[in-house]
Order: C-alpha cells, then sequence, then structure tokens
C-alpha cells in the first residue's frame, strides 16, 4: 500500500496538493475531496480576501510552471469555516495553510485556530515569494526564529511549516537548528524558486513584477529533492518531511521518498491536468513498488543510496 503518518494522521494515500493549486474555492476544495488524493490542503489564506496580482498572473511553460498569483484568497474566515465543517462531517485528515502578511496576522489566526474545534494540520507558509516589498520569511533566519518562538508560546496544535528552497550547505544547517528546537510536526519543502524570469519572443509572460515569478515544475526537482534531503538528514526524526517539486510522474514520487519524504504534494502537474494526476500517480507508484518487491513506503523512505 502507499498509506503515509504524518504526526498522529494515517492517509491512505501519500498524494496531496501543494497549497496555492486547485484550493482556494468550494467547487476547487470539493473536486480534491473526490479526488484518488490522499488528503488535501486549502489555499494560503490571509486575515482579509484578497484579489492578488494583475493577470496574467499564471502561466504554463513546456518544463514547467511560473506564477506571480499575489495571495488571492477568499480570507481566513472563509477557510476556518470551510475546515470546521470537514470536522463536523467526521473529517479531521486535512491540511489548513495560512500566509499572514505580518506575524501580528499569524497570530490572529493562529489563535483563532487554537481556539477553535480545528484538529487537522496547520501549515504555516514561510514562503511567498510574490508580494511586492514583503521578503521571504523563510530566507531571514533571525525572522524565522522570531516567529517560531511567539507561535509555539501559546500554539499547542499540530504545525508544520513550508520552506522556500535552500541552496547553500550553512544555510540547511541554520534553518535545521532552529526548526529543530521548536514542537514542529513538519516541514514542506520546497515552495518555487522565487522571483525567476521567464522570456518568449522579446517580452517577459507575467504581468505583476516585471514578469518576475516562482518557478515550479520538472526544472525545479533537483532543487526539491536536495532540499527533502538535506531536511530529512538534518532534522529531528520526528519531523515529518512532505516533498513538493517536479512531480509529473510515479517515479517523481518515488524520487521524493527515497530522499524521506512521507507525503508528497503536486503543484504544476495538478494545474495542467487537474485532479485525475492522483489516480496516475498513485497506479504509478504502486507499479514501481511492486516491480521491486516493495509493499510500504517504509521499505525505500529515506533509503537513497549514496556511492
Ligand atoms: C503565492 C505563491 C506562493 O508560492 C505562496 O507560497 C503563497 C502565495 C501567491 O502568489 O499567491
Amino acid at each position: 500500500s502507499i498509506e503515509t503518518t504524518i504526526f498522529n494522521k494515517k492517509f491512505s494515500n501519500c498524494l496531496m496538493n501543494a497549497s496555492g493549486v486547485k484550493c482556494m474555492t468550494i467547487e476547487e476544495l470539493s473536486n480534491l475531496k473526490n479526488s484518488e488524493s490522499g488528503t488535501w490542503i486549502t489555499k494560503s489564506c490571509t486575515l482579509s480576501p484578497r484579489e492578488g496580482n494583475p493577470s496574467p498572473r499564471y502561466v504554463d511553460l513546456k518544463l514547467g510552471s511560473i506564477n506571480s498569483m499575489g495571495l488571492p484568497n477568499l480570507g481566513f474566515e472563509f477557510y476556518l469555516d470551510y475546515v470546521l465543517t470537514e470536522h463536523e462531517m467526521g473529517n479531521d485528515n486535512l491540511f489548513f495553510s495560512i500566509a499572514g502578511l505580518t506575524l501580528e496576522n499569524n497570530i490572529k489566526m493562529l489563535t483563532q485556530i487554537e481556539n477553535s474545534d480545528f484538529q487537522g494540520l496547520v501549515e504555516l507558509n514561510l514562503s511567498c515569494p510574490n508580494i511586492p516589498g514583503k521578503p521571504q520569511t523563510g530566507y531571514d533566519f533571525e525572522r524565522t526564529e522570531e516567529v517560531l518562538k511567539k507561535v509555539f508560546s501559546f500554539y499547542t496544535k499540530p504545525l508544520g511549516v513550508k520552506l522556500p528552497p535552500y541552496f547553500d550547505m550553512v544555510h540547511f544547517e541554520m534553518i535545521a537548528e532552529i526548526i529543530n528546537k521548536y514542537p514542529i510536526q513538519f516541514v514542506t519543502c520546497i515552495n518555487s524558486i522565487g522571483n525567476a524570469l521567464y522570456i518568449e519572443d522579446e517580452s517577459v509572460v507575467i504581468k505583476p513584477k516585471s514578469g518576475f515569478g516562482g518557478l515550479g515544475g520538472a526544472y525545479v526537482k533537483p532543487t526539491a529533492l536536495a532540499n527533502v534531503r538535506m531536511f530529512y538528514k538534518l532534522l529531528r526524526k520526528n519531523i515529518s518531511i512532505i516533498g513538493c517539486g517536479g512531480v509529473e510522474t510515479g517515479r517523481d514520487v518515488f524520487e521524493h521518498i527515497l530522499c524521506g519524504a512521507s507525503m508528497v504534494q503536486v503543484g504544476t502537474q495538478l494545474m495542467k491536468d487537474d485532479v485525475k494526476i492522483f489516480s496516475k500517480l498513485s497506479s504509478d507508484l504502486k507499479e514501481i513498488m511492486k516491480s521491486k518487491n516493495y509493499t510500504s513506503l517504509s521499505d525505500f523512505k529515506g533509503k537513497l543510496k549514496e556511492l
């Protein structure tokens, strides 16, 4: 089977959407719920609803995608209502993404979640690259520590963080040392490679930020695998890794798990193929496992061979 566990929650399937993809409206969230994915996550929300950046703001590329959505979302209350409705229907196996524009707003949202009946998993997004003038928290180590210190001064429910990609061994060690100090249950890596520039003929392809946007898809897979692998090695063993980046095939899912991922998210390819991608990825992963005589993810999770 391809079942997996994050914190105290069992999932029959190790696949889910990457936050932001097909998870903003009730209709999109229902489609995810009714899909072959093991679970799903809501669009990163802010305290107040947002329209996001001007279009075109997402473009499919041959080898991936570029986006500068700018956090369009229906606002915290909408998503809190949504996850509480799921709770009332008996489902606590889902993820709630929050991405406040300020630390104060993250604290406001987490305080409401703490005081609610929500029993799912929160993914605190420290890595949105698309708000003009707002640096990504995950690239500022002092700020990251300040956020986690404040959050865990009151928050007691299971929480994970969504991280940007890192590219330097010392940076991996620095962020891992901070995360290891706090009762974090999971780390999701990676968010898009921020502020890439794609050109067609003589022009940029997205309108916001003069064409600069987050890169996803096949372009980012080796960076994603490096981040999953490094955090698998450096973090406390009771922190689960959720892999995200460049998943197009069952083979890509297999590689994320080999690097140490317990769950694998799909972004760009979910945009391209919609929720039917989950059936394809599940059957392809099962096929690969069968050919290797693996019966569960634990047979190969983290067991990447080094030379
Ligand atoms: C957006 C993009 C991200 O990569 C993210 O983590 C959050 C929000 C966006 O542009 O909407």
